[in-house]
């Protein structure tokens, strides 16, 4: 029997403070109705000031670990996603470590932007394959507010900050029956770097910088990579569309969750989507959005769930998961 990694628990966490299109268009020439009609975003949540991702982190690291049963001790790995660090160095994982009390085994930072989750699952899965770990972290965390032009209407309105973790575990299985990751599929395309990035940085400008987007040139390109490695992912398992349970997608763009699933031929009743309340919150929206699905009681024991993102760089991914 193969290594797999199981998922034995995962939690979420959202700051406080929640900030409507309404509050927004008082600040910047936009409408509650032309962000609804764009993106299906009503809201987002946005981290206090002094909070950190690493805070926000560690709220999501304590209940995945509540509802796995385990403790800091019990971990030997922490991958965290993001593209927000409460640091250039040291790692916002080691941060996390050290808030968890998990002294041994290793933790480090994945930086895919919006698709970290997707690169640290990966990750972790191969790590735990290797037989390198037995109990893995996997967080994706950010403050995406940090790094918003608050004065340019076609970003700021989309992202918002949060944090989400899964805690997986060394178990055996195979096929696709089995609980736990049956794939990763994980690509990226350095040429399109300028459709989606941030224009500041420690080696470049030595500030934090901006985000910068084109937004309707990745629109389509998200379109067209997400449609292409969800069938890669699939296919690999030798598994059509209608085996999916519940597709839990990257929390981008309405339209483009609802562009995947019409591909995919999926009734939009078998897509977890929290882009209205949490609008985009990069590395944490797939982790934020499962753990909803699962805290409801929509995702049951079994089920198989297909994750995917997409994110700047260009980056993009997808992993097909039995729960
Ligand atoms: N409020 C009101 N008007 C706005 C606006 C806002 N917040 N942002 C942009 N506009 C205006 C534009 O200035 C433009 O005006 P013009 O026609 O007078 O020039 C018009 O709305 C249309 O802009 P456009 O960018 O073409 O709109 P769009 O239909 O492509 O929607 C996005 C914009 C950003 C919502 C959409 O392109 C998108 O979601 N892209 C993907 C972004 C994404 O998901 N990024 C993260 C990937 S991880």
């Amino acid at each position: 029997m193969a290594i797999r990694s199981i998922a034995r628990g995962c939690g979420a966490y959202l700051p406080e403070r929640i900030v409507t299109n309404a509050e927004l268009a008082a600040k910047v020439d936009t409408t509650d109705e032309w962000i609804q009609a764009r993106t299906g975003i009503k809201q987002r949540h946005i981290a206090a000031d002094g909070q950190l991702t690493s805070d926000l982190a560690v709220h999501a690291a304590n209940r995945a670990m509540e509802m796995a049963g385990v403790e800091g001790k019990d971990i030997d790995l922490i991958v965290l996603a993001t593209a927000t660090p409460d640091h250039t160095f040291p790692s916002t994982a080691t941060t996390v470590q050290a808030a968890i009390g998990m002294s041994g085994g290793a933790a480090f930072d994945v930086q895919a932007v919006c698709s970290g989750f997707i690169f640290a699952l990966a990750t972790a899965d191969n790590f735990i394959k290797a037989g390198q770990c037995k109990r893995a972290l996997v967080i994706g965390a950010e403050t995406f507010s940090r790094i918003l032009d608050w004065e340019d209407r076609t970003t700021c309105v989309l992202f918002g900050d949060g944090a989400g973790a899964i805690v997986l575990e060394a178990s055996e299985g195979e096929g696709p029956d089995a609980q736990g990751i049956l794939s990763t599929h994980l690509h990226s395309d350095g040429r399109f770097k300028e459709m989606l990035y941030v224009d500041g940085g420690p080696s470049s400008t030595q500030t934090v910088g901006h985000l910068r987007m084109q937004g309707r040139e990745v629109f389509k390109h998200a379109v067209t990579n997400l449609s292409n490695v969800v069938l890669e992912a699939l296919e690999a398992n030798g598994l059509e569309a209608d085996a999916i349970d519940w597709l839990v997608p990257h929390q981008a763009n309405q339209r483009i969750i609802s562009g995947a699933a019409r591909k995919l031929k999926m009734d939009t009743a078998k897509v977890v989507t929290t882009v209205s309340s949490h609008a985009n919150t990069s590395a944490a929206s797939v982790p934020l959005a499962l753990n909803v699905a699962v805290q409801d009681g929509r995702i049951k024991f079994g089920d198989l769930l297909l994750l995917e993102a997409m994110g700047g760089g260009f980056t993009w991914g997808a992993s097909l998961l039995r729960w």
